[in-house]
């Protein structure tokens, strides 16, 4: 497995991999990879030739966010994508990807305006201008992106659908530590008690999950249910609980067809993200 740090020797590797008629499969992560990260790369080797980024993108970080103390460990992700199977790491530098004078971004509308977009305002503007960049690079042909981003994942498809990118986006599922916390570079941060605490999430999904399947359509019952589970717990702090369209990520009152029930909430400092899709019957 290579490990390059240029946009000039990714686009050589890849040149040369399309000469011999190879298929490109891509993982974008901010790297400090885990079993979630894995599963994406294993699912990737459906191609010819897997390619993970690794960048920490300053663009999708608020002021006040964790830009600074984000986990970074590249000998680490390096044996993560060789146990996984991957071909190429690209671990550019920020200069490398956003020169002095850096002026082009990529917005979107009303996706970006609900669930993490509120409590976030600029970071979808910064994953869709790194994303954009990352596939000009690379030119994949299929692209994969965890479940557990569920806004993230609605977001990039749209934005290949209505720029013309001729890539295929792949969503793939939730993984979860054995007591059903879902994976995050973030856990790093939870101490004992608030590992213990963090538990609310996926308990609240899983109640959501036993409601929908039970019949249960009015978002309002669900959301109280799920809201009753996590404010038992005094380490956490609800950022959002919703049930949202899979189509707008706009707040559904009743379930029809399918929906996203998504959650924030914060354990401490550390805010995590769970969520469930119904997708119909
Ligand atoms: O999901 C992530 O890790 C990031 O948002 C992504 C897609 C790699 C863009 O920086």
């Amino acid at each position: 497995m290579l490990v390059v740090k240029t946009i000039r020797e990714v686009r050589e590797i890849v040149k040369q991999w399309r000469k011999e008629d190879l298929s490109v499969g891509f993982v974008p992560t901010m790297g400090y990879l885990h079993e979630g990260h894995q599963s994406l790369i294993r699912a990737a080797g459906e191609n010819d030739r897997v390619v993970v980024s690794i960048f920490v993108n300053p663009m999708q970080f608020g002021p006040k966010e964790d830009l600074a103390t984000y986990p970074r460990d590249l000998e680490h992700d390096k044996e993560k994508c060789i146990e996984a199977g991957a071909d190429l790491i690209f671990a550019p530098d920020v200069s490398e990807m956003y020169e002095d004078n850096f002026q082009a971004f990529v917005d979107m509308n009303l996706l970006t305006q609900e669930l993490c977009g509120l409590t976030r305002p600029c970071h979808f503007r910064g994953v869709c201008t790194v994303v954009t960049k990352l596939f000009n690079i690379v030119k994949p042909d299929r692209a994969y992106f965890g479940k557990k981003d569920a806004q993230q994942l609605a977001i990039i498809k749209r934005m290949v659908a209505d720029l013309n990118m001729d890539i295929e986006i792949i969503g793939c599922p939730i993984i979860r530590e054995a007591d059903g916390l879902a994976r995050s570079s973030r856990n790093v941060y939870l101490d004992t008690q608030e590992r213990k605490a963090a538990l609310v999430l996926s308990k609240a999904v899983n109640k959501a999950s036993e409601l929908i399947n039970s019949g249960e359509r009015n978002s309002e019952t669900i959301v109280s249910a799920m809201t009753q589970i996590i404010s038992a717990e005094p380490l956490a702090k609800i950022d959002y609980v919703k049930v949202v369209s899979l189509d707008t990520m706009q707040q559904i009152s009743e379930i029809n067809n399918s929906a996203l029930i998504a959650l924030a909430v914060y354990i401490g400092k550390t805010r995590l993200i769970d969520n469930f899709f119904y997708e119909g019957e």
